[in-house]
């Protein structure tokens, strides 16, 4: 079995209790999907377990803008980021540990092929950072050239909206379900299909706990876990780099 998680976000309080929940598991590999960092306080705690325990790990948006000129992102998104180059930059330890980070960060792929099953941060067409959000099974085109260039299944994330998006043949028309409506678990079946995780350290879909999914065979399970998320918001709270609002969206899961 397999856990695969996404957007951590530097949330460590999300992403310890991910782990807690997956020891639980009989999950023989890790894989994450990128977004390691960004918007939260605890990027180089985040980056060295994933490092640890993932045995694949993308690259995400956020991650290459730490590295590199951070381009296409909004105000606080920015800042968040400035803020997390620097503290991976400039973090307290030897060197070895900052270097080493550093260049797991910089040797991540963009994209993962295994056993017919397709792994990205964003799209099949674009990565790092194509969205393909839930209301987007009304755009026929986008979801037509999207499908085209999966096999089966595609694993992705990027949203922060987890749930699955299923191709109907012979008409073409394109369906999804949340978590919810899919009481948790699914069995994939010949019909392709997209996977978005959902976010350990960021949800988006209104359940502020912490999600990914597991794997084994054909069956398909979404894990809710719960975390200390007041403990991530003080943290963000007295970082003046991370905006409040940072914090106060983890509550909502919004
Ligand atoms: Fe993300």
């Amino acid at each position: 079995m397999k856990a695969i998680i996404s957007d951590i976000h530097s949330n460590l309080e999300a992403l310890q209790a991910v782990l807690a929940d997956i020891e639980k598991q009989r999950v023989s590999q890790i894989y994450c999907l990128g977004d390691v960092v960004g918007y939260g306080p605890n990027p180089r705690e985040c980056v060295d377990l994933v490092m640890k325990h993932c045995k694949m790990v993308l690259l995400g948006n956020h991650d290459q803008g730490a590295m590199f000129d951070p381009e296409g992102f909004n105000g606080p998104a920015e800042r968040a980021i400035f803020w997390t180059r620097n503290t991976l930059e400039n973090s307290p330890e030897n060197r070895t540990a900052r270097e080493r980070r550093w260049e797991f960060l910089a040797e991540r792929p963009r994209s993962f092929k295994e056993n017919g099953l397709l792994y990205v941060h964003g799209s099949a067409r674009n990565p790092l950072n194509e969205y393909v959000f839930p209301e987007d099974i009304y755009n026929q085109r986008k979801m037509e050239r999207i499908f085209s260039l999966v096999e089966r299944y595609c694993f992705q994330g990027h949203t922060h909206v987890p749930g699955v998006f299923i191709e109907e043949t012979p008409d073409e028309l394109y369906q999804f379900h949340s978590p919810e409506e899919l009481d948790y678990c699914l069995q994939l079946d010949n019909r392709k299909t997209l996977i978005n995780v959902g976010s350990v350290g960021q949800p988006r879909d209104t359940d502020p706990r912490a999600c990914y999914v597991l794997l084994d065979g054909n069956s398909l399970y979404y894990r809710r876990v719960e975390y200390d998320i007041e403990a991530t918001i003080r943290k963000i709270y007295a970082i003046p780099e991370l905006e409040n609002f940072l914090g106060d969206r983890l509550r909502e899961g919004r």
